[in-house]
C-alpha cells in the first residue's frame, strides 16, 4: 500500500504544483489535470526530499508567509549552481570579485577574467578555488581565446556576467577623446565581445547572460554623461539580445547598481583628496542613505542567474537603495 505523503508534501502549494507541471512540460511531458496526478506529484516530491536534504546546508522545509510548508523555495535554491560553469569578467576587483565569490559559494565552477596579470595573480592568491583567465575585454581576439579556453577546460559554460568596466567623471568640456573611447571600448564593445564569444556554449547549455549596468544607465548623470551613455547602451543591448536570443533558450538580464564603494573610484581621474566628498554626495542621492556593498549587488546577480529563474528575460533590476526612484 502506498505510504501517505509527508506533511510538507501534503501542503505543497498550488503554485509549486503548477511550477512542477511547467517544468515537466518544458521537457515534453504534458500531464493531464486531476487530483490523482496532483497526488502523484506530491509523492514524487516526497520521494526526493531525503536526497535533496542530504545536499543542503539549510533546513529543507520552507514556510511561506501564509504558513504553508513546501519542499522548494530558498533551501531548494541552495547550491543550484553545482555542475554549472560561470564566467565573471573584471573579477579581480570590487563588484566582480564579490560576484565570483558568491557563485563559488553556490558551488559553481567559476572563471574570473581580468586584464592585468599581476592583478590576476593577487586574486588567485585570495581565491584559490576560482580559476583565472587573462584578457582585455575590449580586444575581441583575446576575449575569444579566453572564452574558448574556458569551454575547452570545463566542457561547458552556463552563465556569463559582463561586469568588467570603467567609470570616469568629467563634464562635456573636459571629456577627452581617449577617456570617452576607453569607456565605450570596455563597457560596450567589451560586453559585446564577451557575449559573442560565449554564444555557442550558451546555446548548448541554454544559459544566461547578466550584464552589469548602473543607475546611470537610465538616469541623467551630469558630469558623467559618457559613462551613463555606455550603461544606457548596455541596457539597450540587454533588451535587444533578450528578444534575439530567447528562441535559443538564452536569457539576458541586467543588474543596475547604485553607487557602491569599490576600488573603481580610485581609478577615476578624481583626486584622492576629493573622493570622500564625492562619495558623500552619492550617499545623499540614495534614499536608503548609504552606498551599497559589492556583496549586496552580487546577491542579485546570482539570484538572476539561478537556473530556477526560467521566465525572466530582458529585465533591468535596480539594486540601488531606491536611487532610481528619485
Ligand atoms: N562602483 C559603483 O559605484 C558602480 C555602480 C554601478 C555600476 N558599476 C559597474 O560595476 C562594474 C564593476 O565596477 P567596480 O565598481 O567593481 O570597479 P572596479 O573595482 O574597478 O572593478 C572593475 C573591474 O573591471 C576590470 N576591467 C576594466 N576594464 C577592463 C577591460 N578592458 N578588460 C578586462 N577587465 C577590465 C577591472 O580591471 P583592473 O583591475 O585591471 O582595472 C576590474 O577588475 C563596472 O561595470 C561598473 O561600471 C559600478
Amino acid at each position: 500500500m502506498a505510504s501517505p505523503a509527508s506533511p510538507a508534501a501534503e501542503r505543497l502549494p498550488p503554485s509549486e504544483l503548477t511550477h512542477l507541471r511547467e517544468t515537466l512540460a518544458s521537457v515534453g511531458l504534458q500531464l493531464p489535470d486531476g487530483p490523482e496526478i496532483e497526488q502523484r506529484l506530491r509523492r514524487l516530491c516526497q520521494m526526493y526530499e531525503p536526497y535533496l536534504g542530504a545536499e543542503r546546508d539549510e533546513p529543507r522545509e520552507v514556510t511561506d508567509s501564509r504558513g504553508n510548508a513546501s519542499c522548494s523555495g530558498e533551501a531548494a535554491m541552495t547550491h543550484a549552481f553545482e555542475g554549472r560553469v560561470v564566467l565573471v569578467t573584471g573579477a579581480n576587483s570590487g563588484i566582480g570579485e564579490a560576484i565570483a565569490v558568491a557563485f563559488a559559494k553556490e558551488r559553481a565552477t567559476v572563471f574570473g577574467l581580468g586584464r592585468r596579470q599581476e592583478a590576476l595573480e593577487a586574486a588567485r592568491a585570495r581565491h584559490p578555488g576560482i580559476r583565472w583567465v587573462r584578457a582585455d575585454v575590449a580586444e575581441a581576439a583575446e576575449v575569444k581565446g579566453a572564452v574558448d579556453s574556458i569551454v575547452r577546460e570545463a566542457g561547458r559554460l552556463d552563465v556569463v556576467v559582463n561586469n568588467a568596466g570603467s567609470f570616469k567623471f568629467a563634464p562635456l568640456e573636459g571629456s577627452g577623446e581617449e577617456m570617452i573611447r576607453r569607456q565605450f571600448e570596455a563597457n560596450v564593445y567589451g560586453t559585446t565581445f564577451v557575449a559573442q564569444a560565449a554564444l555557442p556554449a550558451l546555446r548548448a547549455s541554454r544559459g544566461t547572460i547578466i550584464n552589469v549596468s548602473s543607475a546611470a544607465g537610465h538616469k541623467p548623470a551630469p558630469g558623467g554623461a559618457h559613462y551613463a551613455a555606455t550603461k544606457a547602451a548596455i541596457e539597450s543591448l540587454t533588451r535587444s539580445w533578450a528578444l534575439e536570443l530567447a528562441p535559443q533558450g538564452i536569457r539576458v538580464n541586467a543588474i543596475a547598481p547604485g553607487p557602491v564603494d569599490t576600488p573603481g573610484f580610485e581609478k577615476t581621474d578624481v583626486r584622492a583628496a576629493d573622493l570622500p566628498a564625492l562619495k558623500e554626495s552619492f550617499k545623499k542621492q540614495v534614499p536608503l542613505g548609504r552606498m551599497g556593498t559589492p556583496a549586496e549587488v552580487a546577491h542579485w546577480v546570482v539570484a538572476m542567474a539561478d537556473p530556477a529563474v526560467t521566465w525572466v528575460t530582458g529585465e533591468i533590476l535596480f539594486v540601488d537603495g531606491g536611487m532610481s526612484l528619485t
